[in-house]
């Protein structure tokens, strides 16, 4: 069967430049696989458990920002005609709470959750249905770069929300672009909200990514099974190991897993060496302080507009306009 195409025989636009982006990253030194690909059906539900793990501290504190201060932005805001977009939005569950506050101050609400995962927006849409039957709900699956602009007639003032720390898994040179793709959307009264994870404790922030049940090595393997699967490659699983880094002076949390050996992986046409101890880097998590915020954020365009964290100083919502 050819993987590229549909089962009418259409091209499958999807998984080519999935291939073309799997090979690139493989052939580079170093090896490299982009943290977008982890979340198929199987990724979104063990980064759902990973949620719930005791170690990973950052949904929690999140969330105590979105209980405890919900109101104070959305007085801030202010509208009473609002579109909350969510970028990478997941299962929505820390959302919903802002999206019932919110709905509280703007009488014509609507909130569109964009995610590349079809499935993990089904569980989105199940949740804000039931929860917020009132509010108009519109998903959109696919690349949010494509999915944001598509949005661009609709004429209601904008809450953009990049919540969960996803910022964190752009260098900082993506995460400029990143930025600037934003300040693009943004008009005079829209506002963007970013909820970011802060430089702490070295030890804390490396057990969240280095956990003893395992769930962030089976999640990094996960994208290894998804390969296999869908660019028909045939990764041995069992030959490669889970490493995680935090460096506490860049803030840089990393994941990457490493070759138990040397051996030759056949990746549709191509087959790809690795050597033992070769190391595939798997995700960056960033860490952020104010002034590397506001470095970013100025070098795009935006300004820093308020800032809200959790009682324990874990992490931050910044609102920017
Ligand atoms: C780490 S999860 C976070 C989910 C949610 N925002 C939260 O804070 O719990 C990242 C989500 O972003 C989605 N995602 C990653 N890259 C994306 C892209 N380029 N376009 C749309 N969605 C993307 C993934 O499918 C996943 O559901």
């Amino acid at each position: 069967m050819d993987i590229f195409r549909t089962k009418t025989g259409k091209m499958n636009e999807s998984v080519k430049l999935f291939m073309e982006e799997v090979l690139q990253g493989l052939k580079s030194s170093p090896k490299t696989l982009s943290s977008k690909y982890f979340y198929d059906d199987e990724g979104s539900r063990i980064f759902q458990q990973i949620m719930d793990m005791p170690e990973y501290y950052l949904p929690e504190a999140e969330f105590e920002i979105i209980q405890t201060q919900s109101e104070a932005i959305a007085r801030r805001i202010n509208q009473t005609r609002l579109d909350i977009i969510e970028l990478g939005a997941g299962d929505g569950r820390k959302m919903v709470h802002l999206v019932q506050v919110m709905s509280q101050f703007s009488a014509d609400l609507s909130y569109f959750p964009l995610d590349i995962s079809e499935g993990i927006l089904k569980v989105n849409e199940e949740l804000f249905r039931k929860t917020v039957p009132s509010v108009h709900f519109e998903s959109l699956a696919g690349d949010y770069f494509k999915t944001l602009p598509a949005l661009k007639d609709r004429t209601n003032p904008r809450l953009i929300v990049f919540a969960g720390s996803n910022i964190g898994n752009f260098r900082k040179g993506k995460a400029v672009e990143f930025l600037k793709f934003i300040k693009g959307e943004l008009k005079p009264g829209d506002f963007f909200a970013l909820g970011v994870d802060l430089k702490k404790d070295p030890k804390k922030i490396l057990s969240a990514y280095n956990d003893p049940t395992g769930l962030t090595k089976r999640f990094n393997l996960n994208l290894l099974t998804r390969i296999n699967r869908e660019l028909k490659a045939d990764f041995d699983l069992k030959s490669f190991e889970h490493y995680a880094t935090y460096h506490p002076i860049t803030g840089a949390a990393e994941s990457f897993l490493f070759s138990l050996r040397d051996q030759a992986v056949t990746i549709g046409d191509e087959v790809i060496q690795f050597q033992r101890d070769e190391v595939i880097q798997m995700e960056i998590s960033q860490k952020y302080d104010l002034p590397l915020l506001q470095e970013l954020s100025s070098a795009a365009g935006l300004s820093l507009d308020s800032v809200y964290s959790d009682s324990q100083g874990l992490f931050s919502w910044v609102l920017m306009v």
